[in-house]
């Protein structure tokens, strides 16, 4: 008998989830105004049936603290850091990207602060 494979997910989503402690002068990620926004994913992933093609994945700090609250969509070949989300955002990039393939310029990290991946040696 063979087992039936698992298909991967066509995306992952890490979404950066660190908060600093009050009084921490390094601003983070995730902060009162900014908390709903794991939840927001995931909430508009169900909606739309993509719980699966779509694997939503909490982080720690990505190291792109001063552009947060980000998250990154790592595709077959391709990865994507997007900044300064909003639920609106979210909701357009799950849209046009996720779903139409077509990435969202707009909220994209800034081509600075986005260097080419480092070699590891
Ligand atoms: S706290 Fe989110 S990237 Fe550093």
């Amino acid at each position: 008998m063979t087992m039936p494979t698992i298909p991967q997910p066509t995306y992952y989503i890490f979404k950066c989830e660190q908060s600093s402690p009050p009084g921490m002068p390094k601003p983070s990620c995730v902060s009162e105004t900014t908390r709903s926004l794991f939840n927001h994913i995931g909430q508009t992933l169900m909606q739309k049936g993509l719980m699966g093609p779509v694997q939503l994945i909490r982080t720690s700090c990505l190291g792109r603290c001063q552009q947060g609250p980000v998250m990154l969509v790592v595709g077959e070949k391709e990865r994507f850091m997007y900044v300064g989300l909003t639920e609106d955002k979210i909701s357009q990039i799950i849209d046009e990207h996720i779903v139409g393939g077509k990435p969202v310029q707009e909220y994209l990290i800034p081509e600075q602060f986005w260097g080419e991946p480092q070699p590891l040696a």
